[in-house]
């Protein structure tokens, strides 16, 4: 079965108040379009074309790289005139499906349920019945159960609005004949629009057979027109994500509080407490606890590993048996070895931080190599930084910096080597040897605390 899927995407959003397309709202930081685009690429044989409007260009800019065909609607005038744009880039044998654009959650099962009902009279209809159905174009049945056509909400009379049996506007047909009915549609109706809906009856009028088929679950086809329903979707997904990854044994301790806006591989036994945020693609090992309030974005974690909370990581990547946080910053291009120790307050970027070493306490380490069972005590700052160029400090296995020590790059302390603490280091220092760099501690037996003037 060849398909050509018409997701419409022209309209203009008015209740999300705001200067971006509808479409281009977020749902888990993805596009509500492509969420839609995601599924219905699952679908073989398929040629998508979108048609858009409001905002066409930065759609089109947005998905750039989308193998579609866009179509521009340039004024809104109904569902039904936005798939008359599309025209004879529907081919006659194919199947048309129509889809939404700002319904994200529509799931690909209930697809092909719907298109499992064609053949060749036969228009398939995804309709829903909903507990509220107002705003919804309803389906219009005899006393057989057949569907004899939609009436839109504002054209229904009082007992049509008590029909439950709600349009979820998704629709699926052959291609030659949806381009007759389309081009039958009137506008002659409440809102002065062409409706899609309106081919249902035209449909019937020929003798088709109106199939119709139901999403699992309502969530799938509500569509989104304000931030309200944008923040529901977006719960009900972060739920389903949720759902599946317990389903894969890793224990959430609130699934209500979990956020996943992106991918994420996870070993066995994982452990995630309350508001942890995962964002891009995100790998876990086995036995990995992460503790509340992490946000945690491109990271590869391996076995074993506790991140304590409050920890931001973000294009890292941190090995197996390793101790981060609580409060700790691991910024893009760090790699830390295994049985590493970086603990709260501690900032560490570009830099390879070898097996077995510490960071605990209050340190910014940047475009550094530290080699293996390093202690870097407490306030050490790697000054990486002129103003201008940026330099390597590279601290070799086994050296041991005392608290509150600066290396001013580019600068190497050698193996075994300690620092003594408040250093400033400049130079390259020796293997084996202590170096420091303050002055001697000294004491005045006759010195006396300031007093405080009288005023004149
Ligand atoms: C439509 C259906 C209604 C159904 C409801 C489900 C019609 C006439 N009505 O109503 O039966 O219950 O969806 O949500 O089809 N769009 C365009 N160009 C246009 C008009 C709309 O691209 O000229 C797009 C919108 O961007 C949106 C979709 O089509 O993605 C639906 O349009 P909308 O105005 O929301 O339709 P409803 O009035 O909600
Ligand atoms: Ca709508």
């Amino acid at each position: 079965m060849n398909l050509t899927t018409i997701i419409l995407a022209a309209g203009k959003g008015t209740r999300m108040r705001s200067q971006l397309p509808k479409v281009l709202h977020h749902i888990a930081e993805k596009p509500l379009l492509k969420h839609v685009h995601d599924t219905a690429i699952q679908l073989e044989n398929n040629t998508i074309h979108i048609v858009i409007g409001h905002g066409a260009e930065l759609v089109k800019k947005t998905f750039a790289n989308l193998q579609v065909n866009w179509v521009e609607q340039t004024q809104q005038l109904g569902t039904g005139h936005a798939v008359q744009q599309v025209g004879n880039q529907i081919s006659d044998e194919s199947i048309a499906l129509v889809l939404y654009g700002d319904v994200p959650l529509l799931k690909i099962k209930t697809l092909q349920l719907l298109l499992s009902k064609i053949n060749e009279k036969t228009l398939a209809l995804l309709t829903v019945n909903l507990q509220n159905p107002t705003g919804y174009g309803r389906i219009v049945r005899d006393n057989f159960g057949n569907v004899l056509r939609i009436v839109e909400e504002k054209d229904a009379t009082e007992t049509e609005k008590q029909i439950t049996e709600g349009n979820t506007g998704i629709l699926a047909v052959q291609g030659k004949a949806l381009k007759k009915w389309l081009s039958q549609l009137s506008n002659n109706n409440a809102q002065g629009e062409y409706y899609l809906t309106d081919i249902i009856a035209l449909a019937v009028a020929e003798g088709f057979e109106i199939a119709t088929s139901s999403p699992q679950n309502e969530d799938e086809v509500l569509g989104v027109n304000d931030k309200l329903q944008l923040a529901h979707l977006e719960r009900v997904y972060q739920l389903q994500q949720a759902q599946n990854l317990m389903s894969k044994g890793v224990t959430l301790r609130d699934p209500n509080r979990f956020d996943l806006r992106g991918s994420l591989d996870v070993g066995q036994d994982v452990e995630i407490d309350v508001n942890v945020i995962f964002e891009g693609k995100n790998q876990i090992g086995n036995n990995v606890k992460i503790g509340a309030n992490c946000s945690i974005k491109n990271a590869t974690i391996g076995d074993d590993v506790i991140i304590l909370a409050n920890c931001v990581i973000e294009n890292a990547e941190v090995g197996a048996n390793s101790r981060i946080g609580p409060f700790a910053r691991l910024r893009p291009e760090t790699v830390l070895a295994t049985d590493t120790h970086i603990g709260n307050f501690v900032e560490i970027k570009k830099s390879v931080i070898g097996q077995g070493s510490k960071v605990n306490h209050l340190s910014y380490i940047g475009d550094s190599l530290v080699g293996k069972k390093v202690n870097i005590g407490a306030g050490t700052i790697t000054c990486n930084y002129d103003g201008v160029n940026k330099f390597q400090t590279i601290i070799e296995d086994g050296a041991f910096i005392g608290s509150d020590t600066q290396l001013v790059a580019p600068v190497t302390v050698g193996k075994n080597a300690t620092i003594g603490a408040g250093s400033t280091i400049t130079k390259d220092t020796p293997d084996d040897q202590l170096t420091l760099s303050r002055s001697k501690q000294l004491s005045v037996p006759t010195w006396q605390r300031p007093v405080k003037k009288e005023k004149l």
